[in-house]
């Protein structure tokens, strides 16, 4: 479909490009990413207002390293090149790419030389701003037509500008928030240089995503995977407003969710949305197949597993569904969160993606794969989810089997369940839940000995972990107030039998991640 008013992300293989649309997004304009084997052919169909060029692990002094389309090069639209995309763009267009010896990683300053339309109202001459490098290769002679607008030590090219052609192009990320000002710079290339208009909004977003589950799925018939979470709610919510009675939605109760989630789930979707549901209670089946599983991955694997063989059971018990909707978000895809443009590590499996089996009968509907977090609740709003349930602290889908290192039985699950709620009502009272991303209880596999009362315990060890985050991607540990944590502790401790010791968690990530396994 044409969509003149957009912008074409062109993705080279960045570990990041995902958030060059969501700066896009956020300057209220539509974009759509293509791999670069396809740019030619979306480029001609989509037929943008201008081209953004992604990063990528590939180097254009490599042999039959990506290019390029010629048309793209061709059709005089304004250009914006990222990392590799700046390279590519000075090889193509007559200038010279070199490999680096030792490349540049993380922090850097870069000192404005001189103006650019990508500095209006942001960046004067003389400046100096924080971005964030990651490349190996670099620009050692400009194309012509180009000048140099910003430079830093390492990077003597690193903003070029080609006013006459409207390309510009950076040797650093701006679509990182590790850039400060780099959101800007992007907005900045989108209405000042592009000249396209901000009014894309989640509505937009909403109808389009309609639109396009309507043609995948046709006349079939979709189960949905309702963990309670807010993704997995936004997605049933979306794909029922597609295509209505087609859709089933399932929840599983396999013993590893959080204190009456089940209730507030069904009573949601039963009761408010008319949304036919079917509850599973799969605890023994869980249960039994976690039994002497202590490995996270292996944990991850067989619940990804088993909520496949109780999916794909209820979709034969209503006649078939061929196809299986999660509410699959972006940082479940990457899985890591790299930013050195090297091979993509598998950091941990989200059951989402990487858990599920390679064999599966159903194909998946995941119309969220290319939002946020924080995107995926204001798409809840506009959906008109109510508020308790947008703001939700996120809950994996692998439950408290992963808050549990070692093994997973019911009766940790019960110790941790209560431990966890108790934690929770805290934070609630205290008006601390919306200014935490996530706050939850890791039983560990640890015992400890204590005294209570005149007597010896030897229990359980109880890790709190709460930390602020904007997308999951990155966080920090959240700071309490002085007496939370004291007060905690001493709830959690006289009313859960089975723990007698409680720790709090500063790791951020990196270099932690967020749940434990
Ligand atoms: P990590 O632990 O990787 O988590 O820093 C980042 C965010 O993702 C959530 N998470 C998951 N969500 N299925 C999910 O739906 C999963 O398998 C999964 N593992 C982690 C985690 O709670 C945090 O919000």
């Amino acid at each position: 479909m044409e969509h003149p008013d957009s912008i074409l992300i062109v993705d080279f293989g960045s570990q990041v490009t995902q958030l060059i649309a969501r700066r896009v997004r956020e300057a209220g304009v539509y974009s759509e990413i293509v791999p670069f084997q396809s740019a030619a052919e979306a480029f001609a169909r989509i037929n943008p207002a201008a081209v953004i060029l992604s990063g990528g692990p590939a180097s254009v002094v490599d042999e039959n390293s990506p290019r390029i389309p010629q048309a793209i090069l061709d059709s005089g639209l304004p250009m914006l090149g990222i990392c590799y995309g700046q390279q590519a763009l000075t090889e193509q267009l007559g200038g010279k790419v070199e490999k680096g010896d030792s490349g540049e990683f993380g922090e850097a300053f870069i000192t404005v030389e001189g103006e650019c339309t990508l500095f209006d109202g942001l960046w004067a001459t003389g400046e100096r701003h924080q971005v964030w490098m990651s490349h190996g290769d670099k620009v050692t002679a400009l194309a012509p037509g180009f000048r140099v607008v910003a430079t830093s030590p390492g990077a003597p090219y690193a903003i070029i500008a080609n006013d006459e052609r409207r390309i510009y192009a950076m040797q650093f990320h701006p679509e990182v928030v590790h850039t400060p000002d780099g959101a800007k710079l992007i907005a900045n290339f989108v209405r000042h240089v592009a000249g396209v208009s901000g009014d894309w909004t989640m509505a937009e977003f909403r109808a389009a995503k309609i639109a396009e589950i309507r043609e995948q799925v046709g006349e079939g018939r979709v189960i949905c995977g309702l963990s309670g979470g807010v993704d997995s709610s936004v997605a049933a919510l979306l794909i029922h407003e597609a295509i209505g009675d087609q859709l089933t939605c399932v929840f599983v109760d396999g013993g590893i969710l959080r204190q009456g989630e089940a209730e507030q789930v069904v009573s949601l979707f039963r009761g408010h949305y008319n949304i036919p549901l079917v509850h599973v209670d799969a605890q023994d089946l869980f249960m039994d197949g976690l039994a002497g599983v202590t490995d996270p991955e292996a944990k991850r694997k067989f619940i990804g597993k088993t909520f496949i063989d109780v999916f794909e059971a209820e979709a034969k018990k209503i006649g078939g569904a061929e196809f299986l909707a999660q509410g699959t978000l972006y940082p479940d895809v990457i899985e890591s969160v790299s930013f050195t443009g090297g091979p993509s590590v598998t950091i941990k499996s989200h059951h989402n993606v990487g858990g599920l089996p390679a064999r599966m009968n159903m194909k998946l509907v995941e119309p969220l794969r290319e939002l946020f977090k924080d995107e995926v609740r204001v798409l809840g709003r506009e959906l008109g989810l109510p508020d308790v349930f947008v703001g939700r602290h996120p809950f994996p889908g692998p439950g408290l089997a992963i808050r549990i290192p070692g093994e997973v039985t019911r009766e940790r699950c019960d110790i941790l369940r209560k431990a966890d709620a108790i934690y929770l009502d805290e934070i609630r009272k205290a008006g601390l839940y919306d200014a935490i991303w996530q706050a939850f209880a890791v039983l560990l596999p640890v015992r400890s000995v204590g005294v209570m009362g005149d007597g010896r315990t030897y229990d359980s060890v109880l890790a709190l972990r709460a930390v602020t985050s904007v997308d999951g991607m990155t966080a920090q540990a959240f700071d309490f107030p002085g007496d939370f944590l004291p007060r905690v502790t001493t709830r959690i401790i006289n009313e859960v039998k089975g723990i007698n010791r409680v720790v709090y968690d500063y790791t951020s990530k990196p270099p932690g991640t967020i749940e434990w396994e």
